[in-house]
C-alpha cells in the first residue's frame, strides 16, 4: 500500500538567479563560478535554505546566448510585475551584487546585462 505523498517544505524567496550550465558557457568558467557563488551565497545567508536567505539559486540548461557566457538570468516581483536581468560574461563578483540586489530589493546591476 502506498503512502500518501508528503508535501515538501516551501522556501519563500525575493528572487530566483539561474546559471548556464550547458557546455559553452562550462568552457568558460560556470563550473568554477557555480562553486564559487554556492559558497559565497550560503556564506552570506544570501541563499533561501539559509536563515534569512531569500535568493533561490539552480543551474539551468542553455540561455541562448552561448558565445557569451558565462550567462545567467535572474527574474523577481516587484510592484510593476516580473523583472528580469540577464546577464553575460558572468563573474563571480557580479553574481554576487546580483544576488545582494535580489536580497535588498534594490535595482539590479545594469553592467554585462543584455536585456535592456
Ligand atoms: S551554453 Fe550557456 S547560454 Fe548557451
Amino acid at each position: 500500500m502506498n503512502e500518501p505523498l508528503k508535501k515538501p517544505r516551501f522556501f519563500a524567496t525575493r528572487g530566483h538567479l539561474m546559471l548556464c550550465h550547458n557546455t559553452s558557457c562550462r568552457q568558460k568558467g560556470a563550473d568554477l563560478l557555480h562553486l564559487a557563488l554556492t559558497r559565497h551565497l550560503e556564506q552570506e545567508h544570501l541563499m533561501y535554505y539559509k536563515s534569512g536567505g531569500s535568493v533561490r539559486y539552480t543551474l539551468s540548461g542553455c540561455l541562448g546566448a552561448c558565445s557569451h557566457g558565462p550567462v545567467m538570468a535572474c527574474y523577481r516581483q516587484t510592484a510593476q510585475g516580473l523583472e528580469q536581468g540577464w546577464y553575460f560574461g558572468m563573474t563571480l563578483p557580479l553574481a554576487l551584487q546580483v544576488a545582494r540586489s535580489i536580497q535588498q530589493q534594490t535595482p539590479l546591476p545594469g553592467e554585462h546585462r543584455f536585456d535592456l
